[in-house]
């Protein structure tokens, strides 16, 4: 039997609100917040605390999770959280933000008594659901046996790299290939339509070869079976993501005009309306209407 904790989770959005649940499967005892309280109070009935504040989610807990949007929610949102918090909480930091912000906020978790992991995940709605994430996680060695019961509930793998950043480093580099292969397949798609070719003329020529793809198919069935809601990860979030991308790019010295591009397509389905669809209504974006 591992050890059972008190976890405060911040953030009950598709990721979060899963996370919660296969935690509280685990036998943790966790505390939700939520900005939008209607999101949170569903998981009481799976046993979780529902906190009416930061503060009062991660009050004594011996671990906080944040699952928010961006760096910005996470800095607005701890806080609220930090004067709650237990000095020497071990807080795992989950939500996809930027390597500057990654630094900043590991130098905040320091100066508030918290013990820092650098912690995106791997997999979308339904691994989330099934507790299957794969954990990109990078904090203090001694202090992993602590946490590793956390990551268990949440995650089938953890990915251990050595110091804070190494983990967003790895989640970015993930994406861009995740959004590349995302527009690759919704472009694909629309110019088969445009030309007159049937998709399944194109699905059956790469069926089996070095060409197919399992991901290419199921998101390509999303469009097609008009399955785009609920999201798996949404394209707002992925207008995000792409940002992230390609301004760590930029920082970095490399030109990445997928991602640039990718952000546009994003952003152009957002406008068309698409915003909290999944991922894959970038094929929108090649329409003008
Ligand atoms: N979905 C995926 O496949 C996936 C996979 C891996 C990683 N991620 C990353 O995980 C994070 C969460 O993604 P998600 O798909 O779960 O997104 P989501 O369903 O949109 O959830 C986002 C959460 O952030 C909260 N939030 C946004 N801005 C806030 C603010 N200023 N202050 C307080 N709370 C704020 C939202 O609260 P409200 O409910 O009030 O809006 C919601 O709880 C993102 O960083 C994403 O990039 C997503």
């Amino acid at each position: 039997m591992s050890e059972k904790l008190t976890v405060g989770l911040l953030g009950t959005g598709i990721m979060g609100a899963a996370m919660a649940r296969n935690l509280l499967k685990a036998g943790h005892a966790v505390r939700v917040w939520n900005r939008s309280a209607d999101k949170a109070a569903p998981l009481a009935e799976d046993g979780a605390e529902v906190a009416g504040t930061p503060a009062d989610a991660v009050r004594d807990a011996d671990v906080v999770i944040t699952m928010l949007y961006d760096g910005e929610a996470v800095r607005q949102v701890m806080d609220e959280a930090y004067p709650a918090a237990r000095s020497g909480a071990l807080w795992m930091q989950s939500t996809t933000v930027s390597l500057e912000d990654v630094d900043r906020l590991a130098e905040d978790a320091g100066r508030h008594g918290l013990v820092f992991f650098d912690a995106p995940v791997l997999g979308t709605r339904q691994p989330a659901e099934a507790g299957q994430l794969t954990v990109l996680a990078a904090g203090p060695p001694e202090q992993r046996d602590a946490i590793a019961p956390v990551f268990d509930a949440v995650g089938a793998k953890t990915v251990w790299l050595r110091n804070p950043g190494e983990a967003t480093r790895l989640k970015l580099v993930a994406n861009s290939w995740v959004l590349a292969l995302t527009h690759a397949g919704a472009e694909t798609l629309s110019l088969a339509e445009a030309l007159g070719v049937d998709p399944d003329k194109f699905l059956e020529l790469i069926a089996g070869g070095p060409l197919d793809n399992a991901y290419l198919r199921t998101k390509v069935g999303l469009v097609r079976g008009d399955q785009l809601s609920p999201a798996s990860f949404a394209v707002n979030t992925a207008e995000k993501d792409a940002r992230l991308i390609a301004e760590a790019g930029r920082r970095h010295g490399v030109r990445l005009d997928l991602a640039e591009a990718g952000a546009e397509r994003f952003r152009r389905a957002t406008e068309q309306g698409h915003g909290d669809k999944d991922m894959a209504a970038s094929y929108y974006a090649s329409f003008d209407k």
